[in-house]
């Protein structure tokens, strides 16, 4: 199911009000704005395509939520009814004809639509990266930058290195990825805090992680020999031979944790419970059409997931908003 104009109007209004008290350039550009043209810098323009995560493959399925999610969170998503499902799986980047295999592939990208009962929709936006290179919008404006001023005979060090030198989480964020030999065989983060809210009343920060039955991971020279399009095209095939299926999970913040910091991830040892299973069941017809028309907002929440103190899922749905708007 595609974004409908009613569906875009809702989220746009909310949009705008979350964004009018995000930061505004000192060029009265706001940074949400400025992420799309810097991505358009690095990328180049790609009518109709999106600015990032412009290569992509889209499929549908369901989601049944499992009988403990229901204690943590009174979202209508996770009260054991079978929820439908519209799922895009992504390269990086903002060019539409990016090698699969690439580098600049990663980390490859998982959108997912619940259609709720009632007509109304909540969204998941989550990558195979552990953990963010940046902890807010402006420096992800300023990585971007840093990117388009080091083209390969810039001198030594680039703005690139300088970035990565003053901001040791890039560096170790950017080490969390590699190449899937399958959008199936990836595990996907939701990387931004979100708070679940119980029927009582009771708040819990969470992190998502949506695992797949097995994960498998190419070296460097594997994914260089793959064909260009060897993860967008396996992925209906695979559907076609056997139902895909991931587990999302959540892991739990601990009293006393930070949900502020997207590049900064909490312990390892911290639980994770299981919250439902996605199943997809069958390729969209026309991928290519399908995706056009979709907009995923990681703000586009329900009645029991709440925004964290996170800033990153405004600024994103801000810069989610202009990119689709220059799409359409
Ligand atoms: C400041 C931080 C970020 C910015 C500015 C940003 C920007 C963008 C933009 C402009 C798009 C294209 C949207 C469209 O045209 O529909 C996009 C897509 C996407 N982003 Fe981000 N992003 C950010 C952080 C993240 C994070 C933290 C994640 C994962 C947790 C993520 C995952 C994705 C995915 C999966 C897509 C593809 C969505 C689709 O399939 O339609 N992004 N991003």
């Amino acid at each position: 199911m595609a974004m409908t104009a009613k569906h875009l109007a809702g989220s746009l209004a909310s949009v705008v009000a979350l964004v009018a008290s995000a930061s505004v350039a000192a060029d009265d550009t706001p940074v949400t704005t400025q992420i799309v043209d810097a991505l358009n810098k690095v990328y180049g323009v790609h009518p109709g395509f999106r600015a990032n995560h412009a290569k992509g493959v889209v499929a549908v399925g369901s989601f049944k939520a499992a009988p403990g999610a229901a204690r943590l969170s009174r979202s209508p998503l996770f009260d054991g009814r079978t929820i439908p499902v519209t799922v895009r799986f992504s390269d990086s980047g903002g060019l539409p004809d990016v090698p699969d295999g690439s580098g600049g592939a990663n980390p490859h990208g998982m959108a997912i639509k619940f259609h709720l009962p009632g007509g109304t929709d909540t969204d998941m936006v989550i990558n195979s990266l552990k953990f963010f290179p940046v902890a807010s919008g402006e420096e992800f404006r300023d990585l971007l930058l840093a990117i388009s001023q080091s083209p390969p005979n810039a001198p030594k060090p680039t703005k690139f290195d300088q970035f990565m030198a003053s901001h040791p989480s890039a560096p170790k964020a950017f080490s969390t990825v590699s190449t899937p030999d399958s959008f199936a065989d990836e595990q996907y983060y939701g990387i931004d805090a979100f708070v679940f809210v119980s029927k009582d009343g009771h708040k819990q920060a969470v992190r998502y992680i949506m695992v797949p039955e097995k994960v498998v991971h190419l070296t460097p020279a594997e994914a260089d020999k793959k064909a260009p399009n060897f993860l967008v095209d396996d992925l209906p095939k695979r559907i076609d031979r056997k139902p895909v299926m991931f587990h999302l999970k959540a892991q739990l913040a601990a009293p006393g944790d930070q949900t502020k910091d997207p590049s900064q991830p909490w312990p390892d040892t911290r639980k994770v419970v299981e919250l439902g299973v996605l199943t997809l069941n069958k390729p969209a017809s026309d991928s290519l059409a399908a995706q056009k028309k979709l907009l995923f907002m990681p703000t586009q929440l329900t009645d029991g997931i709440e925004l964290s103190d996170d800033t990153l899922p405004v600024v994103r749905a801000g810069a989610y908003t202009v990119s689709f708007a220059r799409r359409q």
